[in-house]
């Protein structure tokens, strides 16, 4: 089983995903919203790269199922009915709809990874049962950090090499490792933890506290409260079905 590491959306090519599990990440706040929109009952999410595109699909679907939501610099969008914090996802929201979303990393991130076999959605909210599934499905697989603007992030590192270090302590041996993913699980060891203080030092986290989301941070550090995987499959995201 051969484990591989992007720290941005630019460092993979996305033909090289064929063949392999693809993991994307973007702690804040992304994954983390998808993550939390799926377990309170949000049937399933298109994730759509510009926000033009965003709003003309919403336009062709009934406003009673579907609901627009995303983010520009860490904001609402004007017309958006949510913004990208996990904790405007509520059950009473979310409850069987369709969700709209674009945001400026994540989604971005989502589109590159089509020719993955599948491509599963992390953050440290689901991260033992993400390595779960890499270990039982023992396939050759790549995380893919979103970074921030084209540029490494903190958070999404940690988060990467908290998922290596617990498919290494199933696998052991089996899992072939490069120097990045040995790098990645190094970081983790300095903040395993600490996760929240970690999202509060880096630069997206002292941004959105900046703005008034500092409350999210707690949300998005809070390892294995949400133990589901969403799967991006077709252009949808839903929860992955049990036979795969
Ligand atoms: C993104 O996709 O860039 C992020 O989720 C930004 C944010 O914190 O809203």
């Amino acid at each position: 089983m051969k484990a591989e590491l992007s720290l941005t959306p630019e460092d993979f090519e996305p033909d090289a995903l064929q063949g392999k599990v693809a993991i994307a990440i973007d702690i804040l706040r992304a994954s983390t919203t998808i993550i939390t929109a799926l377990q309170n009952g949000c049937r399933q999410i298109l994730p759509v790269a510009e926000v033009d595109t965003a709003r003309k699909l919403a336009r062709l679907q009934s406003q009673e199922t579907t609901l627009l939501g995303g983010e520009r610099e860490g904001k609402k969008l004007e017309g958006f009915q949510l913004g990208n914090s996990p904790r405007e996802y509520t059950p009473a929201t979310v409850l069987h709809k369709t969700l709209i979303f674009t945001t400026t990393n994540g989604t971005r991130l989502l589109n590159r990874t089509q020719k993955a076999e599948l491509t599963l959605i992390a953050a440290f909210v689901n991260a033992s049962q993400i390595a779960e599934y890499l270990y039982q499905a023992g396939k050759n697989f790549a995380i893919l950090c979103a970074g921030t603007e084209g540029c490494f992030s903190l958070e999404d590192t940690v988060c990467a090499g908290m998922i290596f270090s617990n498919v290494y302590k199933m696998a052991s041996t089996r899992l072939q490792i490069n120097d990045l993913v040995l790098m990645s699980m190094i970081l983790y060891q300095k903040f395993e933890n600490n996760i929240l203080n970690m999202l509060k030092l880096a630069q997206h986290g002292r941004y959105l506290t900046q703005i008034g989301f500092e409350a999210d941070l707690i949300n998005c550090s809070n390892v294995d409260s949400i133990p589901i995987i969403p799967v991006f499959r077709n252009g949808v995201v839903e929860l992955l079905p049990s036979e795969i």
